[in-house]
């Protein structure tokens, strides 16, 4: 293990783990901002108690916040996670990737990053949210098991050459840590507006699996709290994220 970054950044590097969620949890109390990366993960995990790939050549990484904000804005933290990757990919390669609601960055139609915030609230308010970030990074496709390459990809693929893995770290860091600021102060409409401009799916049709129900409908906004707001026909729907199964663009 071994400790990096500017000044303001605490950034451990571990080599295979099971998952730097569980490694980051088992931190307790550490400087806001501590970020736990791994060059492997044995048992990562993403939404919904599903199981994330992290090969090697990925970024897998956990960030340890205590934003204190209503839970009500759990969704704004997960996009801008997801608003901070779009930028270092842009920034770095100039290509445009997307922010799929809620939780993913796609790319050319396949996802490239998940995102995963697990949090504990105290009084209506996130007291700690540990942020799982896994963008697939310098890896061939073929390194995911066969029914995910045509839903998946990889920056390697896409833009042909290999990426700094510390130096795109840090990139979505600091794009994070802008963005975290204006999120803890409170400036939701503004970020909401930022975040709605990378999301290709405004105005598009989407279909969505909720629990108990599949709906089909027109996506017309993002409400400040970072729900969705579709219309469908059986009127307008606010999708909350942790009901989503799953969401796609037809
Ligand atoms: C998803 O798309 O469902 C979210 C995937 C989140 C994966 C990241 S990788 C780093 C962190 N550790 C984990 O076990 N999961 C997150």
């Amino acid at each position: 293990m071994e400790e990096v970054g500017p000044r303001d950044l605490k950034i451990y590097f571990y080599d295979v783990v099971d998952s730097t969620q569980d490694l980051a949890r088992s931190l307790g109390a550490v400087e806001e901002f501590t970020v736990v990366v791994a060059r492997e993960q044995i048992k990562g995990r993403g939404r919904l108690g599903r199981g994330w790939y992290s090969p090697p050549g990925g970024l897998w990484f956990t960030i340890i916040l205590y934003p204190k904000t209503p839970i009500s804005t759990y969704a704004i933290l997960c996009l801008l996670c997801s608003l901070s990757i779009v930028k270092a990919i842009e920034d770095v390669t100039g290509l445009k990737a997307h922010i799929k609601w809620p939780n993913d960055v796609y790319l050319k139609n396949k996802k490239i990053a998940g995102i995963l915030v697990e949090s504990d609230v105290i009084d209506e308010l996130i007291s700690r949210a540990l942020v799982g970030i896994g963008v697939n990074l310098n890896f061939q496709i073929e390194s995911l098991p066969e029914e995910l390459r045509d839903k998946a990809t990889t920056l390697l693929e896409e833009y042909g050459e290999t990426i700094d893995r510390e130096v795109f770290l840090i990139k979505i860091l600091k794009e994070l840590k802008k963005y975290y600021e204006e999120y803890r102060a409170g400036a939701y409409q503004k970020l909401v507006e930022v975040i709605k401009s990378r999301m290709e799916m405004i105005g598009r049709t989407v279909s969505v699996s909720l629990d108990q129900e599949d709906v089909t409908g027109l996506v017309k906004d993002l409400e400040i709290t970072g729900n969705l707001i579709i219309e469908s026909t059986r009127g307008e729907i606010v999708l909350n994220p942790s009901k989503i199964k799953k969401l796609e663009l037809i």
